[in-house]
């Protein structure tokens, strides 16, 4: 029996990750700590919550006593950390959030993973979830490699490099062992719809303009969060101490084209007249500092690990939009606010 800690697993790529883990493991014991922010959500996790290899607590990754405890009584053998603020435009309002979580946070996880490992790291993981973002912003061509130098450019992006920056800190100056992966966009169910595919989707559904900064032309390389909590569990598994991966489909979009798509697939499925939903697009003024466009070259991940994505982009987006469009409640839940009682009704009050 092996015991992991995954933090922020209420969010959305933590409880992919956790469900894959939980369900393919049994014999790992799961425990999800995540201090449940408007980003965390215990619905996402209703399918798994009650499976005996998991536990949830709900606790701050800056707690300087918490997480100390926690490695004291779990015993952890790994740490797969997620835990982040993640909306770029959030930090642009609140810098100092990001700083607090993503990089004072993770270094009281490592610290506490050192002190707690420091007899013998032999056999122990802390596992870094990271983004491309942490690479700056690519022109029409090239590719972000794990050889491409930091350039991050909002607070977001730059919280996070200094994260990773004090993860590798960890290994060189205490032989903590680390993999890091920095991954590209994700998309899929129980994502918050303060990003754009979710937020498009609610928005198109009730005709309600769909915000597309600046011209639209900016891109992303889009993955399946499927894919991602696959390639997390493949590099949690086979990667090697110290290295960094780069996980990504080659699938770049500009924000427009995709948001054309989707109008696409959402007049099918309500059942609208073709170019219904595009009359929804609005151009709005651009995020400051807008990165123009990200790409991920994955050949080390594919070629040293084997991932590759499962999923076409048409596909996967279509799978999506059914998600969005039959789990309403989800979607009602997370708009009006109720799914922050959840917690309450389901751990406080039974
Ligand atoms: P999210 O915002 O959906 O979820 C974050 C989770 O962390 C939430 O459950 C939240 O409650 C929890 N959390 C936040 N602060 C915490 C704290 N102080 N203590 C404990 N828990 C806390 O984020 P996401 O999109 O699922 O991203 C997860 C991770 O993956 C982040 O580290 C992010 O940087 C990284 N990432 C995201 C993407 C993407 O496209 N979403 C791509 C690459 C990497
Ligand atoms: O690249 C990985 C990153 O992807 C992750 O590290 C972040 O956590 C995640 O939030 C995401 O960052 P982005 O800023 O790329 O995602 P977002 O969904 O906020 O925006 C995607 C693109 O769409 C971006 O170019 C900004 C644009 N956009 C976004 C919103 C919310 C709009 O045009 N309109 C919008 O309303």
């Amino acid at each position: 029996m092996k015991t992991l800690l995954i933090t922020g697993g209420a969010g959305f790529i933590g409880s992919h990750v956790v469900r894959l883990f939980v369900t393919k493991y049994p014999e790992y014991h799961i425990v999800n700590l995540d201090v449940l922010t408007y980003a965390g959500n215990l619905e996402n996790l209703r399918d798994i919550e009650k499976l005996p290899n998991y536990t949830f607590v709900k606790g701050d990754i800056t707690d300087e006593v918490l997480v100390p405890e926690l490695f004291a009584k779990y015993q952890f053998d790994g740490v797969i950390h997620l835990a982040a603020e993640s909306h770029v435009d959030r930090s642009i309002t609140d810098p100092f959030a990001f700083v607090r979580t993503n990089v004072f946070g993770t270094t009281n996880l490592l610290n506490a993973a050192k002190n707690a490992w420091k007899d013998n790291m032999k056999g122990k993981l802390f596992y870094h979830v990271s983004t491309d973002e942490v690479y700056g912003s690519l022109g029409d061509t090239g590719f972000f490699t794990e050889e491409t130098a930091y350039d991050p450019r909002s607070p977001y992006s730059a919280a996070k490099a200094s994260s990773d920056h004090f993860v590798r800190a960890y290994y060189h100056t205490y032989g903590l062992p680390i993999v890091i992966s920095n991954c590209s966009n994700n998309y899929g169910s129980h994502q918050f719809p303060e990003k754009l595919i979710p937020l498009a989707i609610h928005n198109i559904k009730n005709n309600k303009p769909i915000p597309i900064y600046g011209k639209g032309e900016n891109v992303r390389d889009w993955l399946w969060v499927n894919d991602h909590a696959q390639a997390i569990d493949v590099i949690y598994h086979n990667g090697k101490n110290g290295e960094t991966y780069n996980i990504g489909g080659h699938n770049e979009w500009t924000n427009i084209d995709l948001i054309r798509m989707l109008c696409k697939i959402m007049d099918k499925k309500l059942g609208r007249q073709p170019g219904e939903s595009a009359k929804l697009i609005t151009f709005v003024k651009d995020r400051a500092g807008h990165d123009l466009r990200y790409a991920i070259d994955p050949t080390k991940l594919s070629e040293e690990l084997g991932w590759n994505p499962s999923l076409q982009f048409e596909e996967g987006l279509e799978k999506t939009v059914t998600w969005y469009l039959d789990n309403q409640e989800w979607m009602d839940h997370v708009t009006s606010g109720q799914y922050q009682s959840y917690y309450q009704k389901q751990y406080v009050e039974r």
